[in-house]
């Protein structure tokens, strides 16, 4: 008999869940009856993304997010995600199955000291990627996701000073891209950080026709190798449509759920981690299971809130990133 803490590390909550019960039924009557979405992320596992409404990057999860009519948003994904889903949609309840599904990339930039740098550069208009926090945001003249951020930049007059924050690879990628000089905070994911160039290597040696896809959160060595970068929408889009049949993936490992539900005619290789983990696992994502997600939905809890003085600040450069991606097409 598992103890209580061992079913908790298990990722169940502590409620006890009927073993009878089909939960992939039970969350879809739950669904109808509350008038509820589920939006997942592709780096949650596979169960969730099987019964998600909506599963995306994380521009794609801001707009369904924004535009939504259910009363109820289950966000199966990260603390930043819900929090910007309760920021584009205040009135609605916003859950998230594991309320510390954080994230090592949104930490990396506490808002007391990025309100500190940012005082150095006082003629400096701020992009923050939204992997980061409400607060974050609030300080922030334009979100941008992997998905837009070039664009973004590039829709900027030439001579308009920039601040670019958390992510110093994406920002970096960003600042090649467009030839911008970009001051940029010297934060990273943790998952995006531990790709090993050595292994790569080793396996386009032995899958030479392979081609590498990569996430822009990934360093500069790994990107300079990679066939394609993009966001995970990006990257699932390019291997479906590209006639090579293997793929080396360089981003969180659950994209690879529907990667091979889109192609069962091609093989996709997680790339490897620089020691023998399952690093290329977000465990802040991992956090979220199909059992939290029923009894979330069950209980409405744990739900998400963010102060009023900070929805109406943070919903600004939010919008303005969603204004900007529906005008350029990004
Ligand atoms: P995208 O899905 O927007 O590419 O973001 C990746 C990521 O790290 C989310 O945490
Ligand atoms: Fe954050 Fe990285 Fe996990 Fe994405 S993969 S949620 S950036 S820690």
């Amino acid at each position: 008999m598992d103890t209580f803490e061992e079913i908790n590390m298990k990722g169940f909550a502590d409620e006890f869940i009927d073993p009878s019960l089909d939960l992939f039924d039970e969350i879809e009557k739950l669904k109808k009856e509350k008038n509820a979405v589920i939006l997942a992320h592709y780096y949650q596992e596979p169960d969730i993304q099987d019964i998600a409404d909506y599963i995306g990057d994380s521009l794609g999860l801001s707009q369904q997010a924004a535009k939504t009519d259910a009363g109820i948003i289950v966000f199966a994904g990260v603390h930043f995600m819900a929090e910007t889903a309760k920021i584009l949609s205040p009135s609605k309840k916003v859950l998230l199955p594991d309320i510390k599904a954080g994230c090592s990339l949104a930490d990396s930039c506490p808002p007391h000291l990025f309100k500190k740098f940012k005082e150095q550069y006082p003629d400096h208009l701020v992009i923050t990627y939204v992997n980061c926090t409400a607060e974050l945001k609030a300080m922030s003249d334009i979100v941008c996701t992997s998905s837009n951020a070039v664009g973004i930049v590039e829709s900027l007059p030439k001579d308009q000073k920039i601040i670019f924050a958390p992510d110093k690879n994406l920002g970096a990628y960003v600042a090649k891209k467009t030839g911008r000089d970009l001051v940029l905070w010297n934060g990273a994911c943790m998952v995006h950080e531990i790709f090993s160039r050595e292994k790569i290597i080793k396996l386009k040696e032995r899958h030479p026709g392979a081609k590498l896809l990569a996430h822009p959160e990934c360093e500069e060595a790994i990107l300079k190798m990679a066939d394609y970068i993009g966001s995970t929408t990006g990257i699932l889009k390019y291997a479906s449509k590209h006639e090579a049949k293997e793929f080396i993936v360089a981003t969180e490992a659950g994209i690879l759920h529907q990667m091979e539900k889109e192609n069962p005619d091609k093989i996709f290789f997680p790339a490897p981690p620089d020691n023998s983990c399952a690093c290329n696992e977000c465990p802040h994502m991992k956090r979220n299971t199909l059992e939290k997600l029923y009894l979330c939905l069950k209980n409405e809890s744990p739900e998400i809130t963010v102060p009023q003085y900070i929805i109406e600040k943070a919903v600004k450069p939010i919008e303005r990133m969603l204004e900007i991606s529906a005008r350029l097409g990004l």
